[in-house]
């Protein structure tokens, strides 16, 4: 229906492209997805204090037991929020099982990871701290750290004034989960474009666009963040070989134990992919147009010509957004009984 609709309605560009016009194809666009909108300033200063407290425990080390990884070790706000590895270096230089997803427009998603083991963001940053392979601290040994420094008491009594004992794990989790919060990246291209700025997109990103949408990419990567919202297969029509979809993670499977759900993932979201090379939770695959064809084979068993996929790429990049600007925040000095680093 909406194929119908879009070639009904199609202008002819000088290069000889048929593609719909701008209005039509905004109609069709605006049935899939919407625009990031601007973050909202914090509403009070209990808001205030609790954003900048978890700015600081993202960037600071020593809430590994190493003292050495922070979460922006992994999720560089920097370098569109990830680390640019295949699967990440955590404690003791070990390599883990994963690449790392972004943090920006994460707290888009339904929910975290690409197996959507953790509902939110909050549940999820209590994972990695623990985690043998990422930060490999636990949950008394982070309190403690954060005990044995006044100035964060203080930002923990200003960030959670109502609780008796605001210095715990569950507020760790919560000031990470309200700092990543604002970690959105509104203003791309492709927004201002489906706001009613035509040329906000080139000619190839349009037609990138109507490729996305005709071609099926847009029934798993829609929304706000173009994925993160529902889960699929990899593999719908052909699954990819033990290279790019190594045969050992089952994806959902382990977090459901439900027959079906074998390499079942989330849906990718595609906001910054531009930025997040490499690309799938194998982080096998470093260039965006084999991803663009890797997917249209194993998920719509479309073999894209190049051309096809140079304009979804083009399409893909216009979903940058403007980064988040954050400040290095400045830590407090560690004090006598600040645990020393081990291993
Ligand atoms: C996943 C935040 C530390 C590596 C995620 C996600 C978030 C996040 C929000 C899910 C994103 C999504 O599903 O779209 C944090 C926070 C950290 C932290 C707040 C600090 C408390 C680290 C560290 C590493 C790391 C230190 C590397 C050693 C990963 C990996 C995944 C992930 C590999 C995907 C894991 C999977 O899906 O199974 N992180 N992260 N993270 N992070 Fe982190
Ligand atoms: C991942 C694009 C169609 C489901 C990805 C990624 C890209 C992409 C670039 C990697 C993102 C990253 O690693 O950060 C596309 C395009 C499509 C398309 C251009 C159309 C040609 C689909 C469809 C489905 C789907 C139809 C659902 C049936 C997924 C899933 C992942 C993913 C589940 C995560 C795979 C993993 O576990 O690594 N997509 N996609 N995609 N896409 Fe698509």
């Amino acid at each position: 229906m909406k194929r119908l609709l879009l070639l009904t309605s199609v202008a002819v560009l000088g290069a000889g492209v048929a593609r719909a016009d701008d209005a039509t194809l905004r109609d069709s666009a605006k049935d899939f997805f919407s625009a990031i909108p601007a973050p909202a300033a914090p509403a009070n200063e209990v808001e205030t204090a609790r954003v900048e407290l978890g700015s600081m425990l993202f960037f600071d080390p020593r809430m590994s037991s190493s003292g050495l990884l922070s979460c922006n070790t992994c999720h560089q706000v920097g370098m569109g929020g990830v680390d640019g590895l295949e699967t990440s270096i955590g404690h003791g230089w070990q390599k883990g099982p994963r690449n790392a997803p972004t943090v920006l427009n994460a707290t888009f998603n339904i929910a975290q990871f690409w197996d959507g083991r953790a509902p939110d963001l909050a549940a999820q940053a209590k994972g990695p701290v623990q985690a043998s392979v990422e930060m490999n601290n636990t949950p008394d040994q982070v309190v403690m750290t954060i005990n044995s420094m006044q100035a964060y008491k203080d930002k923990f009594a200003a960030a959670f004034p109502d609780e008796a004992d605001p210095v715990s794990f569950d507020n760790f989790a919560n000031a990470i989960a309200a700092f990543e919060a604002k970690l959105v990246t509104p203003g791309a291209p492709f927004d201002r474009w489906l706001e009613g700025d035509d040329a906000a997109l080139n000619d190839q990103q349009k037609q990138g666009l109507e490729l996305f949408m005709n071609e099926g990419c847009s029934a798993c990567h829609n929304g706000v963040n173009f994925g993160g919202q529902d889960y699929f297969p990899f593999g719908v029509v052909e699954k990819p070989g033990g290279e790019v979809l190594p045969e050992g993670d089952l994806g959902r499977f382990a977090v459901t134990e439900t027959a079906g759900d074998d390499y079942v993932f989330r849906a990718a979201p595609l906001r910054n992919v531009a930025l997040t090379a490499p690309y799938f939770h194998s982080g096998k695959v470093w260039s965006l147009p084999e991803a663009v064809h890797i997917m249209g084979a194993a998920q719509l068993g479309a073999n894209l010509e190049a051309g096809d996929v140079d304009a979804i790429v083009a399409f893909l990049q216009s979903l940058t957004g403007e980064q988040p600007q954050v400040g290095m925040p400045v830590l407090p000095a560690r004090a006598a009984g600040t645990p020393r680093p081990e291993g």
